[in-house]
């Protein structure tokens, strides 16, 4: 457990504007992506830049949506990223073509792939290094099931994936950020979010992973904490403030681009 330069969270965190970012998972199909980035260009016309804003639709979808983006606030994200190049990797997309897709954003080790593709935290710890060397903003996902909750190994287990993914990466330039999302594995898809209590504990414990791995100038101006798993625009205020977590990573409230305006609404009024 980590136990030096314990202090203020929230000193750490100061001035670093607000990011939400869309997890669009395989819920649509390339049409449907480009539909919805679309309509959420127009209804975002007059937003501003004071909240960041990613949209993550899957790798093939990546050069139409970028296109129907441009000129917008809207940033493209990935959902993964592999960590070589080229070679005989069948199926994987290589960086270099994420990285011609104009995508700033790349959500790396993400519960779905960890549970469901087995990827493991060594896996997540190449693809942190690809991000990071490619050029993109990696949004790493960490968080624990719902049995390792009960059984109270929720701090562990985050700061074990932490550690992890973080091994082998150089500390990451000045202003090149980094994300953590704090997913817990059992809010996410199920409608059930954490407390605003039990997230801002993982919030703290994250913060002070980071700082004894980077120390605090380094982590103040250099990381952002996420909170996601079920987020929806009435309960994104109990995570996102100044004083608390950065933005938010959300995937069924941003299918909708009417209620994903809200929530994104939300954000800017909660940080003007
Ligand atoms: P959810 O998904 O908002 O539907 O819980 C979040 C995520 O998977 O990143």
């Amino acid at each position: 457990m980590p136990t030096k330069h314990r202090s203020s969270s929230s000193s750490h965190l100061a001035g670093i504007s607000p990011l939400v970012v869309a997890n669009w998972k395989m819920q649509f199909t390339t049409d449907q992506a480009v539909a919805t980035a679309t309509k959420l260009k127009t209804k975002l016309r007059t937003f501003g830049s004071l909240v960041k804003v990613g949209i993550c639709p899957s790798f093939v979808g990546l050069t139409e949506v970028g296109q129907a983006i441009t000129g917008s606030v809207l940033r493209l994200g990935s959902q993964d990223i592999f960590w070589d190049e080229r070679g005989p990797y069948t199926g994987e997309v290589s960086p270099l073509d994420i990285q011609q897709a104009g995508v700033e954003y790349v959500i790396v080790g993400h519960s779905e792939r960890r549970q469901i593709l087995g990827e493991t935290d060594t896996m997540v710890a190449r693809k942190m290094i690809s991000a990071v060397t490619h050029g993109m903003m990696p949004i790493l996902c960490i968080g624990e099931t719902g049995e390792e909750r009960r059984t109270n190994q929720q701090d562990l287990v985050v700061t074990r994936q932490l550690q992890a993914a973080f091994r082998s990466l150089p500390p990451p330039p000045r202003h090149r950020r980094i994300s953590i999302a704090y997913e817990p594995i059992w809010a996410v898809g199920t409608g059930e979010a954490a407390s605003a209590t039990q997230a801002d504990a993982m919030r703290e414990l994250i913060i002070q992973v980071l700082v004894d791995l980077y120390g605090p100038e380094l982590v103040g101006s250099n990381f952002r904490i996420l909170y996601g798993g079920s987020v929806t625009a009435d309960n994104i205020g109990d995570y996102v403030n100044p004083e608390g977590f950065h933005g938010a990573l959300v995937g069924t409230a941003s299918l909708d681009p009417v209620s994903f305006v809200t929530l994104l609404q939300r954000v800017k009024k909660i940080f003007s």
